[in-house]
């Protein structure tokens, strides 16, 4: 019998979600930047420098921004770990990866940094390889994610960590019915004015819904082999950080 996901609230084969989620991506990438910021209120920019403030990344380090997109992550590390580090902003997604170079290389940022398409679940880098991985709203749209966790250990050097930022359980449970409407009806509305493209906006709803809670996510991590794992709920547990340790 064939092995079945999700995509979004859909049960489909494994196959198909991966189409599906390139189809959202290609779909979004012009617009992406924009709706994130009319999203969620530039608040992404906010959890995405406690992820750098957490990666304890330092000059000369070797990072993996994985399933980075249009490269926010990327782009702030280039300039943390100077000329002697290196930057890989890897992604499966080639639309995503074109928007994220357009940009770096129109803001300067070149010389230490370098695109990879790639598929977080068979990462082609060699074992002990990066000082960091961020993962920031991408494990959600990975089909099988205790692979892409165990790509991840591989590549990692020993005593070095990976940060899975993304979408988690809000812990304010009075604000769920708020959250709620906001994500199922101004979501999609604003992906049909902004990007004339309501039915991914959806799939962001219902993906963040499948998505695993904060504990869940944890137990995963250290079933595939990290240890020291934690999180922290960033706007009430709407967004977490999980961060482990490859011993
Ligand atoms: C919501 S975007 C996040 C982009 C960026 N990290 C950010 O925080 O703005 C999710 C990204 O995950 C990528 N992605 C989805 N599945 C992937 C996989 N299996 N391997 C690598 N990247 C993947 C998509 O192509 C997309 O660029």
């Amino acid at each position: 019998m064939k092995k079945t996901t999700h995509f979004g609230f859909e049960e489909v084969p494994y196959e198909e979600k991966v189409r599906k989620v390139a189809g959202v991506f290609h779909s979004v990438a012009g617009k992406y930047d924009l709706m994130n910021d009319l999203m969620s209120m530039g608040v992404h920019r906010l959890w995405k420098r406690y992820t750098l403030d957490m990666s304890g990344v330092r000059r000369g380090d070797h990072v993996l921004d994985l399933a980075g997109g249009t490269g926010d992550l990327a782009e702030k590390f280039s300039r943390m770990v100077g000329p002697q580090g290196s930057v890989t902003l890897a992604d499966i997604n080639d639309s995503m990866l074109k928007m994220g170079r357009e940009r770096l290389v129109n803001d300067g940022i070149v010389g230490n940094l370098q695109y990879v398409q790639a598929n977080a679940e068979c990462l082609p880098f060699p074992d002990n390889h990066f000082d960091a991985i961020t993962i920031a709203f991408g494990l959600r749209n990975v089909t099988d994610k205790e692979a892409a966790l165990r790509s991840m250990l591989r590549v990692l050097k020993p005593g070095k960590p990976l940060l899975v930022l993304e979408f988690s359980r809000p812990v304010i449970k009075p604000l769920n019915p708020i959250y709620d409407a906001y994500s199922f009806k101004v979501l999609p509305l604003l992906g049909k004015l902004f990007a004339d493209d309501p039915d991914s906006y959806r799939y962001l709803a219902e993906s963040i819904r499948k998505h695993p809670d904060q504990e869940t996510l944890k137990a995963m991590m250290e079933e595939a082999g990290f240890e020291q794992c934690a999180y922290y709920n960033l706007s009430g547990g709407i967004v977490a950080l999980h961060r482990g340790y490859k011993l």
